[in-house]
């Protein structure tokens, strides 16, 4: 705990915390996309796939548990380090550099508030059934399953929601893009002869999410995943 709180006191050991939190959500993020992108196999494929993580049980709660340590551990300290930062802009020195890290870090806060808002509507729609359309939530499919799939489509069938989704997933781009390669930086793989492959590598798997996570509310508008035969929207009513 003691090095914690020591790292936490210097700018090095705040940044070292961001990249490290910021690779675990980021490996989060990319497990959870792998996940949803099972709703263009069908119903069953996703709703077993989310009954397995239920049956998870305690163990979902644990991982539950450490989702959110993390997240308040990587929000914490960007709070901390865009404070400094503000704080060192007054003083003369390196005025460029300043100049040039005060963009960047001006995109991670406000693209970070952004993914913050998505988050928090995000639970409200999807886990904790609150709000936005929370009627979509308590369906159950022909297994007596919790039925993400027609929870997922009906959510992404309404324009505003989908729309919704789809600004902040580029939200949530440009602030993977910057933070990865800040996150390189910090991390000290960023060395002259690795650049280039590291910036590659951070546009392509940033592209990846965005394009993954965009395409299932595409899908849904266009028509090219569609509610299953046993949803009650399915034969009249919404
Ligand atoms: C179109 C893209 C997305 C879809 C279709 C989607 C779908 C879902 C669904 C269905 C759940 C509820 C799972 C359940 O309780 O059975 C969920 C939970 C969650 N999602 Fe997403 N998600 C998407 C994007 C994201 C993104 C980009 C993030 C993070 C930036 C995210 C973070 C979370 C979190 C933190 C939870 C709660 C996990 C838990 O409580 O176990 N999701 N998502």
């Amino acid at each position: 705990m003691n090095w914690l709180l020591r790292g936490l006191r210097s700018s090095v050991g705040l940044k070292f915390v961001m990249a490290v939190t910021g690779l675990l959500l980021f490996g989060f993020v990319l497990a959870h996309l792998a996940g949803n992108l099972q709703i263009f196999a069908g119903a069953d494929q996703l709703n077993g796939y989310a009954k397995s993580l239920q049956d998870l049980g305690p163990l979902l709660w644990v991982a539950r548990g450490g989702l959110l340590a993390i997240f308040v551990l990587h929000v914490g300290t960007g709070v901390m380090l865009a404070r400094r930062n503000r704080a060192a802009r007054g003083t003369p020195y390196a005025v460029q550099k300043a100049i040039d890290s005060t963009h960047a870090s001006r995109a991670m806060v406000s693209t970070g508030v952004v993914v913050m808002i998505f988050v928090v509507y995000h639970l409200m729609h999807f886990t904790l059934g609150v709000g936005i359309r929370p009627e979509f939530h308590d369906w159950t499919d022909p297994q007596g399953r919790h039925d993400v799939y027609s929870m997922v489509v009906a959510g992404f069938q309404q324009l505003p929601i989908a729309l919704f989704y789809i600004v902040s997933m580029l939200g949530l781009g440009v602030h993977l893009s910057h933070g990865l390669a800040s996150m390189f930086q910090s991390l000290g793989w960023n060395q002259p002869k690795y650049r280039s492959f590291t910036r590659l590598l951070g546009i392509g798997i940033t592209a990846v999410i965005i394009l993954g996570n965009i395409s299932m509310p595409v899908a849904a508008q266009f028509g090219l995943i569609e509610l299953p035969e046993w949803n009650p929207l399915v034969n009249g009513g919404n």
